[in-house]
């Protein structure tokens, strides 16, 4: 019988800058679904790659000095090997610089403009470079992009649209009789209620003030909108082809899970599914939007120096540590979060703790009560129908929570009934049986009992932990993982060899283990030589004196509601109190700021940021990260500098 096909995609990561361990997550978790899927029988195809054009990729290439093209053959080349050290089983990695797609791309926008889906006009309003993203005037309030809070900048240009809203109530109506298009079910409300209920706008999808992009077949002054190009690799990589579809987009599409990102959720659950309408095409099955993974409870950044990459995890943790370390923190809708006092306790606990003590324990009694040949299971006690029973249940509850996306759900069920086994050990005591001749048969049966379980876990665990579950099941003898198997109690062969006792995760030590990231962490925060700056002209002394800087101490600080940037400060200026608004809430809470002693500019004319009205400007060092200078705690207040 022909195999049921299962296709499933992540995000493509952008090409810009090497990936950090939120986003190996992504490709982490496709790959255990896609396991998963593989083990219950189904014929899975997972695609993955990098999203390589825009402007921001054209800027970065130019600072290096290198083209565009050999700056994201860099960064993908290492994207495509990081996903690869995190044994992820992908089955193509598309490039959006690949000649296929750039093709089918430029045909299917040709297409989308002969059908009168894409139209050309004039384009007025606020662009945001590192959102490659249009605004308009309310949306980019006081010059800042509602999206990332970084200045935008006015753009006038000739552009190509695509009407959405003709589309709109289409798309609303498959939402409403798909019930499992959007998961989570909280996704799906926020894209309902704040961009399909509101309207479409019509959405721009040309540039012309950059060239690194795919060119508009019929209009090279333009290059096709990132995102048209982006998303259409979930069909390009099939083989997509209007006249004659490949082999792989048959046999594929429509898509069954599309993973990505929580903040990407409207452009995969309104623009594509409205682009493959336009197109004629089938819309994918669902869109599962997981959550972000956030060092504590802060996003990680570059700027606040708390990136975590998974390269420097390796040799702490293995494949299978970060593996079960992200799988296990990220909820089913919610943000995750990661550091390293909880990578290394949840290691401790549940991988060298109670999996790998298991393990290293049952596969030494076996060896030294019966010579490591599995025993023939003799009559059970309540023990042991508790747990056979614990194993039954566990199998069917991994496998539902599988099936509805609960990954780190079911992950905790398989090393709930590690620990069941654990305390299956401490009830039975097979060193006090094993005293006496008389309680053989009783003990054949604990070991039997143990070193299934084992098994049944190993089975269960093997789309999360692929390589623990191998070295598992090939120390029981080379037993399958087949899933069936793991709902029947029973199926290792007595008489048959179990492997020698192996520590499979050895404990870390909690110390030793931060000292050690701390150094690295250090070596690598050295900081680069400055480059020489070009300077701007020379001013004289009464020039500089008409900016009038005084000293102030700052007595209250709260953020902006809606600007994520912006804090409003309350400064003392010694003759009068002053708000001030100043863009470093990145960088700075009120607990460092009050109290402080700051140069303010005072005679700054007023301005209105974000609808709140500052009254001067706080002297700062650097972009990113931004360093507020600090005065003499000593200085009286509304002094001169100069
Ligand atoms: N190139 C676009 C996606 C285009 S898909 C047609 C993009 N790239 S990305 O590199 O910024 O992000 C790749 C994926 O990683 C996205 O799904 C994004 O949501 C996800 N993540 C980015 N940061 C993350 C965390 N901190 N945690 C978990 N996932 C994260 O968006």
């Amino acid at each position: 019988m022909e195999k049921e096909k299962f296709y499933l995609t992540t995000a493509i990561a952008y090409a810009s800058q090497k990936p950090h361990i939120g986003n190996v997550y992504e490709i982490i978790l496709a790959d255990t679904i896609a396991r998963y899927k593989k083990q219950r029988g189904y014929d899975v195809y997972l695609c993955t790659g990098t999203d390589e054009h825009g402007q921001k990729i054209e800027d970065l290439a130019q600072k290096k000095g290198v083209t565009p093209k050999a700056y994201v053959d860099d960064i993908s080349g290492e994207i495509e090997r990081i996903w690869r050290s995190m044994n992820t089983s992908f089955d193509r990695f598309i490039r959006t610089t690949d000649d296929f797609h750039i093709q089918c791309v430029q045909k299917l926008f040709k297409q989308l403009y002969d059908q009168g889906d894409i139209y050309k006009d004039k384009y007025e309003g606020w662009y945001c470079v590192p959102c490659e993203s249009f605004f308009t005037e309310t949306q980019a309030k006081d010059g800042l992009c509602p999206d990332c809070g970084r200045p935008v900048k006015r753009t006038e240009e000739e552009a190509y649209f695509f009407k959405m809203s003709r589309y709109a109530d289409q798309l609303m109506e498959h939402i409403e009789k798909n019930p499992g298009f959007i998961e989570p079910e909280s996704r799906k409300k926020e894209m309902i209620n704040n961009f399909l209920k509101p309207g479409l706008q019509d959405l721009c999808v040309s540039r012309s003030s950059f060239k690194w992009g795919i060119p508009v077949s019929f209009d090279d002054k333009h290059v096709i909108y990132v995102w048209i190009d982006a998303l259409s690799n979930y069909i390009t990589a099939l083989g997509y082809d209007k006249e004659q579809p490949g082999e792989n987009f048959k046999k594929y599409w429509p898509c069954d899970v599309h993973i990505v990102g929580k903040d990407i959720m409207r452009f995969h659950t309104i623009y594509w599914p409205i682009i493959l309408m336009a197109l004629g095409l089938p819309l994918p099955k669902k869109i599962f939007g997981h959550g972000w993974l956030n060092f504590g409870s802060d996003k990680m950044s570059k700027s606040k120096g708390n990136v975590i990459y998974s390269d420097d995890l390796l040799p702490l943790l293995g494949v299978d540590g970060i593996r079960h370390y992200v799988l296990s923190e990220m909820p089913y809708a919610a943000d995750g979060s990661i550091t390293y006092e909880a990578m290394i306790s949840r290691y401790n606990t549940d991988l060298a703790n109670n999996l790998g003590n298991l393990v290293n324990r049952t596969a030494a009694m076996t060896k030294k009560y019966f010579g490591s040949v599995i025993p023939a299971p003799g009559v059970g006690t309540e023990f042991d129908e508790d747990l056979k029973e614990t194993a039954h249940k566990t199998a069917v509850s991994v496998q539902e929570k599988l099936d509805s996306y609960h990954v780190a759900d079911a992950l905790e069920e398989v090393f709930s009934l590690f620990r069941r086994a654990n305390k299956y050990i401490d009830e039975t005591a097979p060193w006090a049986l094993a005293k006496e001749e008389a309680n053989k048969a009783r003990l054949e049966t604990v070991i039997y009992n143990l070193l299934e379980t084992i098994r049944i876990g190993a089975v269960l665990m093997s789309s999360f932990l692929p390589e623990s579950a191998e070295k598992i099941l090939t120390l029981l003898g080379g037993a399958e993982a087949a899933w069936d198997s793991a709902f029947v109690f029973g199926t290792l062969v007595p008489g048959s060899q179990v492997g020698e006792p192996v520590v499979l995760f050895a404990r870390l030590d909690e110390e030793a283990v931060l000292a050690d990231i701390q150094a690295k962490k250090q070596a690598k925060d050295e900081p680069a030589e400055k480059e020489k700056p070009e300077g701007l002209a020379q001013i004289s002394i009464d020039q500089f004196m008409q900016v009038e800087l005084r000293s102030a101490q700052i007595i209250a600080c709260e953020p902006v509601p809606r600007a994520k940037k912006l804090l409003k400060l309350q400064v003392d200026l010694g003759y009068e109190t002053r708000q001030i608004v100043s863009g470093i809430a990145a960088f700075y809470g009120p607990d460092d700021l009050i109290g402080k002693k700051v140069i303010v500019v005072a005679n700054l004319a007023p301005a209105k940021l974000c609808d709140v009205e500052s009254q001067g400007m706080l002297l700062a060092a650097g972009e990113d990260p931004i360093r507020v200078v600090f005065l003499d705690p000593e200085t009286p207040n509304g002094e001169r500098v100069r």
